[in-house]
């Protein structure tokens, strides 16, 4: 018997079979399968017949397969979406082009406008690419940090570094580009010889500098480093700063210098008006200095915390108390640090009032699978460490505080709900974990994989509230794309790879990489001890995890020990490694089955899981490297920069 099926050779008489049942399906794919649009979205109607024909395809196979007995399985050079067998496939264009910095790890994409279509593959012609939305625009925010005359102290580098880290990342997470600028900046700027040669008030000098390294970059946000995003991301504020446009100068009212927002020649305006003011020498502010004019204020925001010194002083006087003398300012700026912290990780929780959904589609099965995420969400729920417990952020007048008794619940919810004060948590399984784990078994076989299993269970399941029951799977990929990636839903969920994230909790380069996401840092050490001064909620107030959700026992101890050791055995099938991590393939090698043929025919029998599932990965992987990038640009600014007087003028 030969090999691998083709109809110009002499056929074996079985094979005769499979052909014209094969061509009798095609046919009636071709003159019927079209004419049923009803279970179409009309997102779809762009992608007229792709999933269809896929569909078709499948069942072409399928009704092949179970015809006869003995016949191979799907032939191994065949790609995961049949194209071979696909009548109306476009006329060959070539895939589009690679763009720069597409790949990380196993994940390559393409981003594009297209992305909402259900299969990326129409797109990119490449099953291994997806097609993800465009990369979002992200406005650079400048603050300056001066650190010439840093005197030598690690431990107020340290501080110093860490709020520089807290803003950096609260403003990353809200789709700012930020930057630290510091002299090197001001000194590039032509008229900072016009500057040294006056002679000005401290903080007069020092704000003027700041506006020469903004003036050097050109246009944009001028941001203190104490000020941070406090509010959603959709907060209005943001949003317009978000837009990159900033036809007028702005400043803000209660934000006092904290931030301004302008064009090229409007700042290029306020600083030779503040250079040429004959009483320069005298002033102590940029407003006194320059027509008042200048700038147009807006009264009504409260996206954004400015931790003044006079908001520290008038709000928060445990930290102002160890600010003000030199022994304990270095512990003032942890203390401080920690506060601000708080405040956003509060913040965050009362964004999401109902709590976070940590989604559990195939209950029965998945419990380990979703260990990590209920860990993160247990973590999520706790409250951060603050010298200040009880205290609001400064742009807020009324917040719910993290205390002990807090409400933020966790739940898993077998379905996907789309509720804007819900954060959901979904781990995305490949469907070789997920046909691993519902048949309880770390090996799989193709031949039992088509007859004894249903296709595209996960997805199914996720959306069975979203969006029915009746809709095939492959329209349901257009809404969960939507939900993973879209503006709205993006801010809201956080859509992990169940066989990427670490087992039982996410590694602390993950938590990391979450922190950059939220905006914050995750709570994640056990309070130290002894600092039974402050009323710190501590470990032993991390919630507890959430109860069963669904009806029937819970998974015994053996059950979940099963279930880690298939979770194990997946992944290194996704390696191309059998379940012990050594061969390539499982039984009696060579002849037993080969791993990578296994997970190919299990992709393809799960179209829509296996498109998730990609999908997820790709725009994990592209996060991850967006950030990464940015890092490496910030390094040329970061550091170079020259730690020190700030504080005695910012503070
Ligand atoms: C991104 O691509 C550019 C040029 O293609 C390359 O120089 C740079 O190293 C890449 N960055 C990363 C993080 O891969
Ligand atoms: C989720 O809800 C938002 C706002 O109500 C809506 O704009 C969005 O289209 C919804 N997403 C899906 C996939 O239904
Ligand atoms: C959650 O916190 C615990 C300590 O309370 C820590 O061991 C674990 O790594 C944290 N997990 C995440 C995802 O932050």
């Amino acid at each position: 018997m030969p090999k691998y099926w083709n109809p110009c050779t002499f056929l074996p008489r079985r094979l005769q079979i499979v052909a014209s049942l094969t061509g009798f399906v095609l046919f009636c794919i071709i003159f019927l399968g079209t004419s049923s649009s009803d279970q179409y979205d009309p997102y779809l109607k762009d992608v007229p017949y792709g999933p269809k024909i896929q569909s078709g395809a499948h069942q072409a196979i399928d009704a092949a397969h179970q015809a006869v007995e003995h016949i191979p399985s799907l032939p191994k050079n065949v790609p995961a979406a049949p194209g071979w067998l696909n009548p109306f496939k476009a006329p060959a264009h070539s895939p589009p082009p690679e763009q720069a910095n597409s790949t990380n790890g196993e994940a390559s994409w393409y981003s594009d406008w297209k992305w909402l279509s259900p299969f990326s593959s129409s797109v990119t012609l490449d099953e291994e690419r997806s097609v993800l939305p465009p990369e979002k625009n992200r406005p650079p925010i400048y603050t300056y940090f001066d650190i010439s005359d840093h005197k030598k102290d690690d431990k107020r580098q340290a501080a110093e570094k860490e709020l520089l880290e807290i803003w950096r990342r609260a403003w990353w997470a809200k789709g700012f580009k930020p930057v630290v600028l510091g002299q090197p900046e001001a000194n590039n700027n032509p008229q900072y010889r016009t500057l040294m040669g006056m002679e000005l008030e401290k903080e007069m000098e020092f704000e003027l500098q700041r506006w020469l390294a903004w003036q050097s970059m050109g246009t944009g946000i001028l941001c203190n480093w104490l000020a941070v995003p406090m509010e959603a991301y959709d907060d209005p504020l943001l949003s317009f700063l978000r837009r990159g446009e900033y036809p007028n100068l702005m400043r803000y009212g209660g934000l006092d210098n904290g931030l301004f927002v302008g064009g090229k020649d409007a700042i290029d305006g306020v600083v030779k008006a503040a250079l040429s003011n004959p009483d320069i020498q005298k002033k102590k502010s940029i407003f006194d200095a320059v027509p008042s004019k200048s700038f147009t204020t807006d009264k009504n925001h409260d996206g954004i915390a400015f931790y003044s010194a006079s908001n520290i002083k008038s709000k928060y006087s445990k930290v102002q108390k160890k600010l003000e003398t030199d022994d304990t300012r270095v512990e003032g700026l942890v203390d401080l640090a920690r506060l601000i912290n708080s405040h956003l990780h509060t913040t965050w929780q009362n964004t999401f009032s109902s709590g976070i959904a940590v989604l559990k589609p195939l209950p029965q099965h998945t419990s380990t699978l979703i260990a990590p995420a209920i860990d993160l969400a247990r973590n999520l729920t706790q409250c951060s460490l603050s010298p200040e417990p009880s205290s609001c952020p400064p742009n807020l007048y009324s917040c719910t505080p993290c205390v002990a008794s807090s409400d933020m619940r966790i739940s898993t919810p077998p379905i996907f709900r789309n509720t804007s004060s819900v954060f959901t948590i979904a781990t995305v399984p490949h469907p070789y974990t997920v046909l691993a784990l519902t048949h309880s078994t770390p090996t799989l076989d193709l031949r039992f994989v088509r007859r004894k299993t249903d296709r595209d269970t996960w997805i199914l399941a996720a959306t069975k509230e979203l969006l029915g029951t009746g809709l095939s799977s492959f329209s349901r990929l257009v809404s969960l794309k939507d939900v993973v990636a879209s503006d709205f839903s993006a801010p809201r969920t956080l859509w992990l790879t169940a066989e990427e994230i670490a087992q039982p909790t996410l590694s602390e380069e993950q938590v990391q990489e979450l922190d950059w996401n939220l905006g914050f840092t995750i709570p994640r050490t056990p309070t130290p001890n002894g600092r039974s001064e402050t009323p710190v909620p501590g470990p032993e107030r991390r919630p507890p995890p959430p109860k069963q959700d669904f009806e029937g026992p819970e998974p015994s101890e053996k059950e979940l020990e099963q279930e880690q050791a298939i979770l194990t055995a997946s992944r290194f099938a996704l390696q191309g490694k059998s379940p012990d991590g050594k061969g390539r393939s499982w039984g009696k090698a060579p002849e037993g089955p080969d791993v990578k043929a296994v997970t190919a025919g299990v992709e393809a029998w799960n179209l829509a899981d296996t498109e998730t599932w990609k999908f997820v990965r790709a725009y994990g992987a592209r996060k991850a490297m967006e950030r990464a990038k940015w890092e490496e640009d910030e390094e040329e600014f970061l550091g170079k920069g020259v730690i020190g007087r700030w504080v005695d003028k910012v503070i």
